[in-house]
């Protein structure tokens, strides 16, 4: 027995951060997925493997411990001990992916009882702001789906992976499932969910990441403190980046090219003002600049990860830029979503 899923990864292109607290947020599902395998189990654990990140690792199936199998070629393990195995409490970030799939794995809909082999093949870097989590999530879901023959309509399986994220990383909207759900360009806001987007204008779009990755829960906690902190500045800043995302869905739905760059420009410098961008990340959005991008900004959480920048007939320039500075990649909008 062999089953299979896919589910794309995310560029948010107005409104993160600000969604968590209930505001809306523009963001397209991209042309890269994280892709998940599940066999029959050779033995009586289950056994993870991410050949992309080197990470190899084990959950039992009786307490749900996720043991890491150090690979001893490579530096991707956790700390640099001389153990042979780690449990999940000091799991690298790349090995941190593991949680979200044993908690996909064990949501009580699909609680295995036998052993299982699980590949996870990633297109989408991790860490960078690009929702491989909610990807790896989403796909896990539809793929325990499969395996066990259950019915799972994709309102449910959002919400699912929604609840696997919010458990594993303590905060998150469910933008990001979303989009790995569904797909496609979206406003979305909380009150009515996803609403497709349609622009009147092309989306010429470039993702610099950087090799740092952000910690989106940590990102997620140092700007709850700074609201806490600062309530009569951070909850007005919040309001304007509301504004902001309703005039950018005008901008883009009547073909104001002009007017989605500034507001790109303008939610990055309020994202610099919640604490969330870094040096590696400046310099990346203003290098895009520079070659031609005409508005550029984090994507995501920030903290390290990835910036976007939209570039009307510079594509080239701008991705040539990033990619001697950093990594690049062209984004297209992947209408479709999970592939089960
Ligand atoms: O960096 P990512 O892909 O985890 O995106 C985080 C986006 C936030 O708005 C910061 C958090 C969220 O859950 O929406």
């Amino acid at each position: 027995m062999k089953v299979r899923a896919s589910a794309p990864g995310k560029a948010i292109l107005f409104g993160e951060h600000a969604v968590v607290y209930g505001k809306p947020a523009i963001a397209v599902a991209i042309n890269r997925k994280a892709i998940i395998t599940i066999r029959e189990g050779t033995d009586d654990a289950i056994n993870v493997q991410i050949p992309d990140l080197d990470v190899y690792g084990q959950i039992d199936i009786d307490n749900q411990e996720i043991c890491l199998i150090n690979n001893e070629e490579t530096s991707k393990t956790p700390s640099a001990s001389s153990d042979t195995s780690s449990t999940s409490n000091d799991l690298s970030y790349d090995a941190g992916i593991l949680k979200y799939i044993q908690t996909a794995l064990f949501s009580d809909e699909f609680k295995p009882d036998h052993g299982l082999d699980i590949q996870v093949d990633l297109e989408i870097p991790i860490g960078a702001g690009l929702g491989s989590s909610a990807a790896i999530t989403v796909a896990t879901l539809a793929a325990a789906a499969r395996y066990h023959r259950q019915e799972l309509t994709l309102e449910k399986l959002a919400h699912m992976a929604h609840q696997v994220e919010l458990e594993v990383q303590g905060a998150a909207s469910p933008l990001d499932t979303t989009l790995s759900t569904y797909g496609g360009f979206i406003y979305f806001t909380h009150k009515e969910g996803a609403l497709k987007i349609k622009p009147a204008l092309e989306m010429p779009l470039v993702v610099g990441y950087t090799a740092e990755p952000g910690n989106t829960g940590m990102l997620i906690e140092r700007v709850r403190k700074l609201r806490q902190n600062h309530p009569n500045l951070i909850g007005p800043l919040l309001d304007t980046m509301e504004k902001l995302t309703n005039e950018a869905r005008d901008a883009i739905t009547s073909g104001e090219e002009k007017r989605v760059a500034e507001l790109m420009n303008i939610n990055q410098g309020l994202l610099d003002a919640l604490g969330v961008n870094t040096l590696e990340l400046s310099d990346l959005i203003y290098e895009a600049r520079n070659a031609g991008a005409i508005g550029s900004k984090i994507t995501g959480a920030g903290g390290g990860g990835s910036i976007i920048a939209y570039c009307p007939g510079k594509t080239r320039e701008v991705l040539e830029k990033l990619e001697s500075v950093e990594n690049a990649f062209q984004v297209s909008i992947s209408q479709k979503g999970v592939t089960w």
